[in-house]
């Protein structure tokens, strides 16, 4: 197995296709990468499932260094066709199904995504370096999650040599990816770089994760939808933060080495809503505690995973990376944002959203 190598200087990048850019995540690094990259042209293709959407990036779409495609990563001949019109020397590939529970329900389409999707990106992004000689160049950067390490008890944190132990087939099919991004490297010796994140929280997020749906919620004065006895416990990384990991490792990161990307954050989600409830009853002039009693605990998620927790020492170490911001100061930015934003708000929750949500919670009481 070849070892680790650092780059011999910071990455550059002439032309870089971003996957999944107008989801959650995505769209923070483009954001980022646009201020912080001037020399970098960048193609966000993007199939707009759902979870994506281009009022994401309303504030970049003019940018001369901007393009958006709207297609699918399964798609061999779109693929190929950019790689032939843009000559891309890098790829950051955050394109996913993304949600546990939608897992639960439809776990094929997560697999068609997220390992094959995955596998044609790669094939295609193989071609095209070894025709344009340039494979030793280029960078393959492949966005992951923690939760391909399985659940933890109450003691102990996952490392980048924690075995592999995906639970829900959201994690099977993120882990089966991580596996294929490596059989590349080692095979046919293509360059990448994988990050393992935890959690994330902030603005742009669609309000079926924790934190928005909450938000909503108590804006709303709807029920606050707790699974189980809410003693689940997620490391949780603010968004902004998570750009700024990505931009390390991209310009920095060792080829063919892994990196756990963590916020030190450890919160029970019981404990996380009723932060939430202080933070966003505070705002709208509601006495303390207002909101506690929309607190609907559900039946819980078949197969959750108890524990995540990042030890995310690897990346300090070696690239000198650490979060910016304190869990309290990312959530009260967090909360100004989505009470601010009512407008984002209701147009990615009209339509499909909302066929989904009554689908979903419907007999959750
Ligand atoms: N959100 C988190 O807390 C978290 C944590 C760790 C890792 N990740 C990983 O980061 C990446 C981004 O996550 P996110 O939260 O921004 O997700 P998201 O669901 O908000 O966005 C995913 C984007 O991918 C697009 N997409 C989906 N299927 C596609 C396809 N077949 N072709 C092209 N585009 C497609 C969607 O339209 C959407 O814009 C994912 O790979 C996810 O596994 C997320």
């Amino acid at each position: 197995m070849t070892e680790p190598q650092a780059p011999h200087s910071p990455r550059t990048f002439q032309s870089l296709l971003i996957t999944g850019g107008a989801g959650f995540i995505g769209s923070h690094v483009i954001r980022r990468l646009l201020r912080t990259q001037p020399q970098t042209r960048i193609v966000n293709l993007d199939a707009l499932t759902y979870a994506g959407n281009l009022a994401n990036l309303a504030d970049v779409e003019a940018h001369d260094h901007y393009t958006f495609v709207k297609g699918d990563i399964q798609d061999a001949d779109l693929l190929t066709a950019l790689f032939a019109e843009h000559a891309f020397d890098g790829v950051i590939h955050l394109a996913a199904e993304s949600h546990v529970d939608r897992s639960i329900t439809n776990p094929l389409a997560f697999l068609e995504t997220n390992i094959l999707g995955t596998a044609t990106l790669l094939n295609v992004a193989k071609q095209s370096w070894t025709e344009r000689g340039c494979m030793d160049e280029a960078l393959f950067y492949h966005v992951s999650t923690d939760e391909v390490y399985g659940s933890l008890g109450q003691e102990g944190l996952f490392s980048e040599t924690t075995p592999y132990d995906p639970r829900s087939p959201y994690s099977a099919s993120k882990a089966s990816s991580d596996h294929v991004v490596r059989a590349y490297h080692h095979t046919y010796g293509m360059p990448i770089v994988i990050s393992n994140c935890s959690n994330n929280y902030g603005s742009h997020q669609f309000p079926e994760k924790l934190i928005p749906l909450m938000i909503r919620n108590i804006v709303d004065e709807r029920p606050l939808p707790v699974y189980g006895e809410g003693i689940n416990v997620r490391d949780w990384l603010w968004v902004e933060d998570h750009a700024s990991a990505i931009e390390v490792i991209l310009t920095q990161g060792w080829v063919g080495d892994t990196y756990n990307i963590g916020g030190l954050n450890e919160w029970r989600n019981i404990d996380l809503v009723h932060k939430l409830i202080e933070l966003v009853d505070a705002r709208l002039n509601r006495p303390e505690g207002t909101s506690k009693a929309l607190i609907t605990f559900v039946k819980d998620r078949a197969g959750h995973d108890l524990r995540y927790a990042i030890d995310a020492s690897h990346l300090e170490e070696r690239l000198g990376w650490k979060p910016s911001v304190t869990f309290d100061e990312g959530l009260a930015n967090t909360v100004d944002w989505y009470l601010q934003n009512q407008a984002w708000m209701d147009e990615v929750t009209s339509g499909d959203y909302q066929q989904y949500y009554a689908q979903h919670y419907a007999n959750r009481g």
